[in-house]
């Protein structure tokens, strides 16, 4: 049984319709990236999956339990298990960094001092933030700040990791940088990932496996290579609109091809 099954789901938003029926399984272990246009509903889909949107009807499970129609309580739980990397990393400005990734930990109750030290100290060193906790998010780059915000996520060890446009804005080192750490992840930790893009390099470096979402409905998945292989119109407008010009990504291309 997958670890997330979106089934028959609906969702509009008055006359804008964004989900006719969406279906779609999310395997445990995978990472799975979901590309399509900007407003075609990537971002809903990940708020749904954590309640922070309602679907107006189909089903959502988690790990085997139905979710869609928990009341908030119940939530909080999956939540804590299902951890989302926001499009804007969302930040508390009025907190230094160290409170920024000890937030979520106090939320769920740790009180230990030595015990929350711990455990933000180690996951500002996955990101490669050690020793920065005394910084304020004001002062940081936009890249570290997603980092801090990856470090905040990952405190709290879920199972599922959710990165909306988590390279959107970034200069390429950057990219390059929160590439790698979602595949660190995926590898230290053995999250589940979904990985919200427009960007197809970064779809292509980070995917075991990608979905298309399109006029409400999922129009392909497939690996990487079935990406570049598909015939689908929409598939190919949205990677061929996409395509990279520089070396590195061709030659990723190629690879994944
Ligand atoms: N809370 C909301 N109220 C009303 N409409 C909404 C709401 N959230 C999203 N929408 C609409 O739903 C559609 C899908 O939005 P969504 O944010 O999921 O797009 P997206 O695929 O994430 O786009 P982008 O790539 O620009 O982030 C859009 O038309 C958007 O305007
Ligand atoms: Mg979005």
């Amino acid at each position: 049984m997958a670890l997330i099954e979106f089934r028959n789901v609906q969702k509009a938003f008055g006359e804008k319709v964004v989900y006719r029926d969406l279906n779609l399984d999310v395997n445990r272990g995978e990472a799975l990236t979901i590309i399509g246009g900007s407003g075609q509903g990537k971002s809903v889909m990940l708020k749904m999956l954590i309640g922070l949107l309602s679907v107006d009807s189909g089903t959502i499970h988690f790990d085997g339990r139905r979710i869609d129609d928990l009341p908030e309580k119940e939530m909080a739980n999956v939540r804590r298990r299902v951890q989302m990397l926001f499009q804007g990393a969302a930040l508390f400005d009025s907190m230094s960094v160290y409170d920024n990734v000890a937030y979520g930990l106090r939320e769920i109750g740790w009180k230990d001092r030595v015990r929350i030290r711990k455990k933000v100290e180690e996951s500002l060193e996955m990101v490669g933030l050690s020793g920065r906790g005394g910084e304020w998010p004001s002062s940081l780059s936009s890249g570290m700040k997603k980092r801090v915000g990856l470090a905040r996520a990952i405190a709290i060890e879920p199972d599922v990791l959710l990165y909306d446009e988590p390279t959107t804005g970034l200069d390429p080192n950057n990219i390059s940088r929160i590439c790698d750490l979602i595949v660190y992840m995926q590898e230290q930790l053995s999250v589940t990932s979904i990985v919200v893009t427009h960007d197809m390099p970064s779809a292509f470096r980070v995917s075991d496996r990608i979905a298309m979402i399109h006029e409400g409905y999922i129009v392909f998945s497939g690996t990487p290579a079935d990406v570049v292989h598909s015939d689908d119109p929409a598939v190919k407008d949205f990677v061929e609109g996409n395509a990279p010009e520089d070396e590195d990504t061709n030659t990723l291309l190629r690879s994944a091809g």
